[in-house]
């Protein structure tokens, strides 16, 4: 059941304040809260309990994406990103996907890989027999360093044994532990699961074990979203919408085969999802890894998503990927505004999170391809871009939009051209003002 719709029509027009206040109102947050949201996030004090040698902090613009309806509920999502039309464009997408009945999204268990290298192993079949015989105690002694994952659930759930016979220094067993860990992300867990059964897997080999680390190729947690566009909302600069969607079907495609334009679509939707991450206080360096390598799984870097016209000429998108995020535990629960934005979001498990994220991921990619398919990105950046520079050369936020529709009109969006308008704009207030004084 709906209770709050995340459509916000009209709200990139409202002034800053007003939109804090309507997303206070949404997410009920306190005047604490809120205060983060403007600036009073994460103290220097802070910030030097985290990292080391640390100077400050950094700050990011966060913003709010709209219209998310996922499995039947709305999300007002936050996202840190410094890059312009990144917020305007997946509310955008999100709206056309909630036309067809929002993201249908699913996550397998969050299963993650931590891996052993073993090397000078005597007799690589002996090894791998006494690993597989010994699996259970492996997995006991796996669960007995990590008693809150398991009380919660997780813990071990297996092993595998993956032999690299011929590598640049000689055989290598490669063991890999999966590990549930449950609502976090879980790098320590399954470092220190890995680190504790390392001198059993060296017993049991009689090997000499190397690394003993995650693997950020999470492919056993992975999250899907699928959603299906109706055809006549993708219509738009007099293009019909079941061409725009051929056009869609068609980018798709392009990064299906070349890595080269793989590469900037992947980019694209990367662009939603680690805005999302950082917004949460996640390792968005891990999920990014994650990503690209599962792009590559095949042999050659592809694309990560799926668009094609359906039976039934509507547009259906698909995406699945390794998504290794956490609600607990990391900077979720230390960043005074990861903590504001995972009120917003409102989830109770990481899973929920996790698909909001590649819900998110898809929308950003769907905004993108059809902008280049139809329009061109530039037509949308460069409104945005318009707004900057107007904003830049001094002008206020009520002759803001003015300028910069001027600006785009002309084709010249420059801080010249900026200042000009602005103060052609400004000399016609004050004649009215005279004019009106004077009747
Ligand atoms: C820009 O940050 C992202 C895009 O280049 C993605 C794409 O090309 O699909 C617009």
């Amino acid at each position: 059941m709906t209770e709050k719709s995340s459509r916000l029509p009209g709200f990139y027009k409202l002034p800053l304040v007003e939109r804090l206040a309507q997303i206070a109102k949404w997410a009920e947050l306190d005047d604490e809260e809120v205060a983060i949201l403007r600036g009073r996030g994460l103290q220097a004090s802070q910030a030097d309990l985290m990292i080391e040698n640390a100077l400050g902090t950094y700050e990011l613009p966060l913003g709010i994406a709209a219209n998310f309806l996922i499995n039947g509920r709305d999300y007002l999502i936050p996202m840190a990103v410094e890059e312009p039309s990144v917020l305007a464009a997946v509310s955008h997408a999100a709206k056309l996907i909630r036309a067809g009945g929002g993201f249908h999204t699913e996550s397998t268990e969050p299963v993650m890989i931590g891996q052993i290298q073993v090397l000078d192993v005597p007799d690589m079949v002996a090894a791998q027999q006494a690993l597989t015989a010994n699996e259970e105690m492996l997995m006991e002694a796996a669960n007995a360093c990590s008693q809150n994952i398991v009380r919660r659930g997780g813990g071990a759930r297996g092993l595998e044994v993956r032999p690299f016979p011929d590598t640049p220094v000689g055989p290598m067993l490669v063991i890999h532990l999966l590990y549930d860990t449950r609502d976090a992300m879980g790098a320590n867990a399954i470092n220190t699961a890995v680190e504790s059964i390392a001198p059993l897997v060296e017993k049991l080999t009689g090997g000499r074990v190397n690394l003993r680390i995650l693997s950020n190729l999470t492919d056993r947690r992975m999250s899907t979203a699928r959603c299906t566009v109706p055809a006549e909302v993708l219509a738009c600069h007099g293009i019909p919408g079941t061409q725009v969607a051929r056009l869609i079907e068609e980018a798709n495609a392009f990064a299906i085969v070349d890595p080269y334009r793989a590469a900037t679509h992947n980019k694209g939707i990367m662009n939603g999802i680690d805005a999302v991450c950082i917004a949460t206080g996640n390792d968005w360096r891990a999920v990014e890894a994650g990503a690209h390598a599962y792009a590559a799984r095949n042999g050659r870097y592809s694309a990560l998503t799926d668009w094609h016209v359906d039976a039934n000429g509507n547009l259906y998108g698909e995406m699945t990927l390794p998504m290794a995020v956490g609600i607990v535990g990391g900077a979720t629960k230390v960043h005074p505004t990861a903590k504001v934005a995972m009120k917003i979001l409102g989830v109770k498990t990481a899973a929920e999170l996790a698909e909001i994220m590649t819900a998110v991921g898809l929308a950003q990619n769907l905004a993108a391809i059809k902008a280049l398919a139809t329009t061109g990105i530039q037509h949308g950046h460069m409104r945005l871009h318009a707004r900057q520079v107007a904003l830049a050369a001094g002008a206020s936020e009520e002759l803001v939009q003015t300028i910069a529709d001027r600006l785009v009109e002309e084709g010249n969006i420059r801080i010249n051209r900026a200042r000009e308008l602005l103060a052609e704009l400004q000399s016609q207030q004050t004649a009215v003002l005279i004019n009106g004084n004077g009747r």
